[in-house]
This record gives structure tokens, sequence and C-alpha cells, in this order.
């Protein structure tokens, strides 16, 4: 988790990596979102290329850095392991060092931390995480992005996560605190966040005046909540611990039962893929308090800043 004033590249690894500069990112993503709906041209990363390698599935990310790519000039490659020498054995160290020598950054979705750290220590271009099992800082810029949006301000809301103790749990109780946001993350008794990264988090908050805590009954979670969150109970490499998953989470659906225990200007947040019935109910995925494909959307904005500011 080291900060990126200690790297002369500029990675994008940990929500932490932009720790100081996540307000300022989030108003240059508002600019750029502003210029891109008036149909005004943005092309800081004309002739750049970014290189996608995805171990796992994805809806959002991709599209959105493809897309985002594109609209700032670039050009965006997607890569499957199956389809490169990674596939046949090739080292995740090697396979940085030549990309870097193609591409301008590297976007990179993996199974584990470790690998995102090996892939960021042996390339000398900017890294950018898209998800691994430990963070998915680019959800939470769009998140963030997002309640800016909605709320005007971080200071006086109080986010409660409701589910697992995953990647975006981890981002954000690190990226909320860094904003000055309360955040309750709320998850059953052996489902809790990292201990180490909720610590940094509480540290954080003591600096921001953000209070960071954990909770195991949703109902006493979200009372005066302000911002109720889900993501999926099974992340991407937890699928055999489906039926125990399952058992663990009961009581922990997102429903109308519980978002009327929040405040009455309670939004509810979603990174999706979403699993009506489980994680969330569809009365309130589809209802009046869900901001979901606004956060879908931002990804795009969020990302466009970032790599603005990354790569060109
Ligand atoms: N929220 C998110 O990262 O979605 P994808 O898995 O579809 O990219
Ligand atoms: N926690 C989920 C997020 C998906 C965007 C997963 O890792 O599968």
């Amino acid at each position: 988790m080291e900060n990126m004033s200690d790297n002369m590249k500029k990675d994008l690894i940990s929500i932490l990596d932009i720790q100081d500069r996540i307000k300022e990112l989030l108003r240059i993503a508002g600019e750029i979102k502003k210029k891109y709906k008036n149909g005004e041209p943005f092309t800081p990363l004309e002739g750049k290329s970014l290189g996608m390698i995805f171990e796992k599935p994805s809806t959002r990310t991709r599209i959105s850095f493809e897309v985002g790519t594109t609209q700032l000039g670039g050009h965006a490659l997607y890569l499957s392991p199956k389809d490169l020498q990674l596939g046949r054995g090739e080292t995740i160290a090697d396979t940085a060092k030549v990309l870097s020598r193609y591409v301008d950054g590297i976007m990179y979705r993996a199974f584990k931390h470790e690998m995102m750290r090996e892939l960021a220590d042996n390339a000398t271009v900017p890294v950018i995480n898209g998800l691994d099992d430990v963070e998915h800082p680019c959800q939470i810029m769009a998140d963030l992005l997002t309640i800016r949006e909605k709320k005007g301000t971080f200071e006086d809301q109080h986010l409660v996560y409701v589910g697992d103790g995953n990647n975006v749990l981890h981002s954000l109780l690190l990226g909320g605190a860094a904003v000055g946001m309360d955040v309750t993350a709320c998850t059953p008794e052996g489902y809790e966040a990292d201990q180490k990264i909720f610590q940094k988090a509480v540290e954080i908050g003591k600096e921001t005046g953000a209070q960071i805590s954990q909770e195991h009954k949703p109902e006493d979670a979200v009372k005066g909540a302000t911002i109720i969150y889900t993501d999926v109970w099974i992340s991407m490499g937890d699928e055999e611990e489906k039926e125990r998953r399952l058992k663990a989470f009961e009581g922990y659906e997102v429903n109308d039962a519980l978002v009327s225990l929040a405040s009455d200007e309670v939004i509810v947040m979603h990174c999706l893929p979403a699993h009506r019935g489980m994680e969330i109910s569809a009365s309130v995925m589809d209802g009046p308090n869900s901001v979901v494909f606004d956060q879908a959307e931002n990804r795009l904005h969020a990302q466009k800043a970032i790599m603005a500011e990354m790569m060109s």
C-alpha cells in the first residue's frame, strides 16, 4: 500500500495510492464528464495505448476502459491470459516488461493481489488495478463521484455497507475514510473486512474526521444511514463456497424493510453485477432510492480522469 509519491512511476493498485488526490481527481472527473456531455473533445491520450489484461470476466470495467480510452483519443487492447503466452507459462514479470515496450499504461484484473504487485513492480508504465481479491479502486472512484453528485459533500454522509467483507468493501473503507465520510461495515461474523485494512481506515479516519466502524446486525447498522451499499455475496473466485455463503448471509438482503430504517433521503448503491433476490431485492434495485446505473456510468468518467492523469 505505498503512496503514489513513493514511486517514480504512478500506479493505482490501492485507493491509498491516490489517498490525498481523490477529491482533486473527482473534480477533474466532473469536468471531463461535463465536456463529454457537451460534445467537447478532450483527447490527452492521442497516439497512446492501454493494454487491458482480464483474468476474470467483466462488463463495466472492460467496456468503460475501452470506450474511455477511445474518447480520450487513445486505443485500448483487450488481452485475455488464454490468448497471451501468460496462459502457456510466460511469467507475469516478463509480460509486464514486454508490454511496457509497447503500451503507455496497463489495466489489470487479477485473481491475486500478489500478481497485481508483481506486474506493477516489473512494468515501467503506469498500472491500474481493475479489481483483484483485495481492492477495486476504480469502482470506488466512480462511487465517490456518484455520492458527490447526489449528496454534494462527504463529511455529513454515513455509508453503511451490508454484505461480504470483500475487495469492494476494502476500497470503500479506505476511500471513504480518506474523503472524511463515515463508513460502517456490516458483515456476518466470519465475513468481516481484512482487519489490517479496517484498522488502516480507522487511522485515516482519525485524521479526516471519518467514523469507521463494524457491525453484524443490518437492522441496527442502517439506522440513519444516508447511503446503503451492497455487493455480491459470492465474488469471482469464491464460487465453491456458494452453499456456505448463502446460509451465512441470510438476513443480509437489502430490501424495502431494511431501507425503511435508514434516512428518508437514503440512496442505495451496488457496484454490479447484482443478484436480485439475494443481496438486493428487485424492488430496491429498481426502486426510487437506487443509483446503481449512475454508478455504472460514472466508471467511464472517473476512469477517464485517472487515465488522463496517469498516462498523459
Ligand atoms: N463493477 C464491476 O467492476 O463490474 P464488472 O465486473 O462488470 O467489470
Ligand atoms: N466483489 C465482486 C465485485 C465484482 C465487480 C467480485 O470480486 O466478484
